[in-house]
């Protein structure tokens, strides 16, 4: 067992105790809703995590399990092949049976079953390793179960106020949180030689198989923005025309802005009067008047890069990226704000190998046609285990909006 885990129970119950601390505040009826095929049900993120702990470590490993409701295995399968057939992605809002309490009854017969296997039974170290990812990935679900929410709120016409106090970091609260507190803020850039350069996960401690083997690459010279693009600087490129000038997106982006009717990042709302200069931005804390200093979220990667584009500068690779934050901890709003978009495409690291079983289907076969994102969001979990890193890999198709994203702006340098 490794260090991080001298009592994997105690983890594990502050981990499943905060999936159900999100849910606190909404009603059955919210928790049932789909928003879209890509958001998926509260209700079903609650139970999927639980299938995945049942599937994947009380099944195979813990003698004896029960378990709950066979039932359950083709209702909250997300997407492993090996595991069965399983409920269409895009109808898990018919899901209106089992109900809530049910569903919270699944969780409580695991969550007895993981104490007796952990405390009494004793895992063997590749059922830890088993283990471990299914904390992890319960953490990917939480943030995953807050934008999916959002979305469903968003469409609400009475666009009520959550209130979850999970808030993206200003570049100014970044600094007067990191040890570097004399620095004041600046809008600059941050230099950095490139070269032949180390990326990937190598060391100890928890990663995805996506992170992993640790290999080389070649920088040239690269600079990156001390802080993140604020609503402040995407107002101006929106007043600048932004969804009606075609040269500044991708072919693909502009082909989205038209057949979508894109005309303004998706949470964002012109005041009822009509005045376009009193935007209000919808959050977990409902309709709030735009701050400028705060980090502009919930950008599809189309109009992340017709930013970059508009300010005469790109989106950073992921390994300048990782390069950057290994070099620069300080650097404002790397984790916490928002997950900022890449111009990498998702692909496997050379020597990628899958892990092994049924979680070979986590990361690799999704390795086609999505960008990656770096840093960590708001919504991001940092307990009861840390969940991002650095060489942590998120990754979303260009045209997704609904997940907490922004941007850092990059450009090559001089040095
Ligand atoms: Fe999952």
């Amino acid at each position: 067992m490794s260090p991080s885990f001298v009592s994997p129970w105690a983890v594990y119950q502050a981990l499943r105790q905060r999936t159900l601390k999100l849910t606190e505040a909404l009603s059955a009826e919210d928790q049932a809703v789909q928003s879209m095929p890509n958001a998926s049900p509260a209700k079903w993120h609650l139970a999927h995590t639980t299938w995945f702990f049942e599937a994947v470590v009380l099944t195979a490993h813990a003698k004896g399990y029960q378990v709950f409701d066979l039932a359950f295995h083709y209702l909250f399968n997300s997407y492993y092949e090996s595991l069965g057939e399983r409920q269409p992605r895009d109808q898990r809002g018919l899901l209106t049976r089992p109900s809530l309490t049910q569903i919270h009854a699944y969780r409580a017969h695991v969550d007895a079953a993981m104490e007796k296997w952990l405390n009494t039974d004793g895992p063997s170290a590749d059922a830890v390793s088993l283990f471990e990812l299914g904390l992890h990935h319960e953490q990917q679900h939480q943030e995953l179960l807050v934008t999916d929410m959002l979305h469903a709120l968003s469409r609400n016409p009475l666009l009520p106020d959550w209130g979850l106090k999970l808030i993206p970091q200003t570049a100014s609260e970044s600094l007067t949180t990191s040890a570097n507190t004399d620095a004041a803020i600046s809008t600059g850039w941050r230099h950095f030689a490139g070269g032949v350069v180390a990326v990937g996960h190598g060391g100890e401690g928890f990663a995805f198989d996506n992170e992993t083997p640790r290999h080389q690459v070649l920088l040239r010279p690269y600079a990156l923005a001390d802080r993140l693009v604020s609503c402040g600087e995407y107002l101006a490129f929106m007043l600048a025309g932004a969804y009606e000038r075609p040269e500044y997106w991708l072919s693909e982006g502009w082909s989205r802005v038209k057949s979508e009717g894109w005309t303004q990042p998706i949470y964002w709302h012109a005041a009822d009067d009509g005045d376009e200069k009193d935007w209000q931005v919808f959050g977990l804390q409902g309709l709030q008047k735009l701050d400028p200093e705060a980090p502009v979220t919930h950008l599809s990667f189309f109009e992340a890069a017709a930013f970059a584009a508009w300010a005469g500068a790109r989106l950073p690779t992921e390994f300048e990226w990782e390069n950057a934050a290994a070099l620069a901890p300080d650097l404002p709003q790397l984790f916490g704000a928002a997950w900022q978009w890449t111009r990498s495409s998702y692909d496997p690291y050379p020597g990628f190998a899958p892990l092994s079983g049924a979680v070979a289907e986590y990361n690799g076969k999704f390795m086609v046609g999505q960008l990656v994102l770096r840093g960590s969001s708001a919504y991001t979990p940092t307990e009861p285990m840390p969940h991002a890193r650095i060489s942590y890999r998120n990754f979303f198709s260009a045209d997704s909006r609904w997940q907490c994203t922004g941007l850092r702006l990059a450009k090559d340098s001089m040095q």
